[in-house]
């Protein structure tokens, strides 16, 4: 039977019933996220539901959540073993793979090495104190240029599709050493359909809870299939070209690293630190698919909270022109010296809590199913909350978790718990400001929960932080935005695996002070 053995002395988690199949899929099909703090509310921290056939453990509270991913961090540090990750071959993907042992773990140590070297490290190329920086600098003043363009061409302009361009350029640098021209349409084709397919999958995987469904021909399926071919392509060349240029005393980017890897390791013996020629792909697949959805988004919404709280939007500016003035660029060394700059990021991260569980962000999928002819279908988009697994049997706050049970953690609870925040649904950058308001009060900041926590976390948390400020910071400095009179921008979330808002025509910008050629 399904009943599990709970050992005595043990209850397990409560939660409400659900119908016999579907579970309780009704009462969550719609804004999961704000259904299951409903519930928690009910039920507590550490609650029970059935998503399909599927039982899967939602934490909330911020204690909790902590206690369960960073002190038994090793107990809930598996990837759950959904429908659609069955096809991963093992270790091929870093971040979706259900696999948690030495393998995860190198791939993991490695990707963390890369991203370091070729985004915060300081940098003997560079003019500037890092790549990241002197990419970031490049694509915000690229920016400011399209946007004023734009406004010269039209009366207004949806940021979005060029926010995306410029996020993806800096990934891109850093994987692959290559900028892309805004218009160029192979980049496009991938930034475009990624986000359609954010769309499409916004409703989830089904056939990950009821697992009868998976034998069904699917629409989204054909979608995943066109979508990954393209993908796989665009990477396949570029891994290729490397390959072809590799000079082990000349590593350029990310690709050419694990290429040094894949080459240096292939004699040892310890086979979890050896990289597969082949599987390079997946490694730089990882990081780029991760790293440019997330961070538009979230300079997305940024953009959102500005031209709907103009004020927030004039104290940023004063105090960039108080403490940098115009005559030179924003640098990522000035982060600390702007804690309302830095205040209103973290509100932004908080109020939109985008990534509303600690999801992936993405799947990586290898489909050999029946209607995908056996065509190697990857890097797919698909909104199945996939959060975390539990590796062995274990009890967090009295209640008895069994092995391998699938666990979503429920960030945007954290993020908008009355207990912890006051007003959460409040705009207010200033809650996390000293008394002074001198400076960001730390202890503030870390409750607010977007990256995950404990052995999963996001490995990008730090570039995607110092990237967002800085984009942000040069884009302030030198534009005033807004929407067009009588327009208003739509802030309802759209529910998916990250949460977006609606797109809008309406942004204007006006230029802040007379153009000088700054440095
Ligand atoms: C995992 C959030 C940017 C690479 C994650 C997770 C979250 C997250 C919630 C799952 C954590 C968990 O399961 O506990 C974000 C947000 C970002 C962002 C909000 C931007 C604002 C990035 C960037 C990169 C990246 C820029 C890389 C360049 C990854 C990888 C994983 C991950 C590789 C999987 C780690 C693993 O499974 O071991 N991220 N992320 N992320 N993120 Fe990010």
């Amino acid at each position: 039977s399904l009943r599990q053995h709970v050992p005595k002395g043990l209850k397990s988690p409560p939660g409400p019933r659900g119908y016999p199949i579907l579970g309780n899929v009704l009462e969550l099909r719609k804004d999961t996220h704000l259904a299951l703090t409903r519930l928690s509310q009910k039920y507590g921290d550490v609650m029970e539901v059935r998503i399909g056939t599927r039982p899967v453990l939602v934490l909330s509270g911020l204690e909790t959540i902590r206690k369960a991913l960073v002190k038994q961090g090793e107990d809930f540090m598996g990837r759950p073993d959904l429908h659609s990750f069955q096809y991963i071959s093992d270790g091929e993907s870093l971040a979706f793979s259900p696999d948690s042992g030495e393998v995860w773990k190198a791939r993991r140590r490695l990707a963390q090495n890369a991203l370091k070297t070729f985004s915060i490290a300081p940098s003997p190329t560079s003019s500037s104190t890092c790549l990241l920086e002197e990419h970031v600098s490049k694509e915000a003043s690229y920016l400011v240029t399209k946007f004023l363009q734009l406004m010269e061409e039209g009366k207004s302009f949806d940021p979005y599709r060029y926010l995306v361009v410029s996020v993806a350029n800096v990934i891109c640098a850093i994987c692959f050493g290559k900028r892309y021209d805004h218009n160029d349409q192979e980049l496009l084709n991938i930034v475009n359909v990624a986000e359609d397919f954010n769309n499409v999958a916004a409703s989830g995987n089904p056939a990950d809870f009821i697992p009868v469904l998976q034998y069904l021909p699917s629409r989204s399926m054909s979608l995943f299939k066109d979508f990954n071919k393209r993908f796989l392509h665009f990477l396949q060349k570029i891994v290729k070209e490397h390959y072809e240029t590799y000079d082990k005393d000349n590593i350029r980017d990310i690709t050419d690293s694990l290429i040094e890897q894949c080459l240096e390791k292939k004699a040892e013996a310890n086979t979890a630190t050896q990289i597969p020629k082949e599987k390079i792909v997946n490694l730089v697949n990882d990081l780029f698919g991760a790293g440019f959805d997330t961070v538009t988004t979230g300079l997305s919404w940024s953009l959102m909270y500005l031209v709907t709280y103009p004020d927030i939007q004039k104290k940023i500016q004063e105090e960039l022109d108080r403490t940098i003035g115009q005559e030179r660029r924003p640098r990522l060394s000035d982060r600390g010296t702007l804690p309302y700059t830095e205040a209103f990021i973290l509100e932004m991260f908080r109020h939109s809590s985008f990534l509303p569980f600690t999801i992936p962000h993405r799947q990586v999928l290898r489909l050999q199913g029946r209607w995908q002819d056996k065509v190697d279908l990857r890097h797919l988009v698909t909104a199945t909350p996939a959060a975390v697994r539990t590796t062995r049997d274990t009890v967090l706050n009295g209640y008895y978790i069994p092995k391998d049970r699938c666990v979503f953690v429920n960030q945007w609870q954290v993020n908008h718990d009355e207990k912890l925040w006051k007003d959460p649904l409040t705009f207010n950058p200033e809650r996390f400001l000293n008394a002074e308001g001198t400076g960001v009060n730390k202890v503030e900041g870390e409750k607010v929960l977007v990256f995950g926590l404990g052995k999963r976390k996001c490995i990008g948390e730090p570039i995607a932080r110092w990237e967002v400020f800085l984009f942000l910071s040069t884009l302030l400095q030198q534009l005033e935005f807004s929407v067009c009179d009588g327009k208003k921008v739509d802030m309802t979330p759209l529910y998916g695996l990250s949460m977006k808002h609606k797109r809008c025509e309406h942004f204007q910008v006006k230029q802040r002070f007379p153009m000088k050629s700054i440095s």
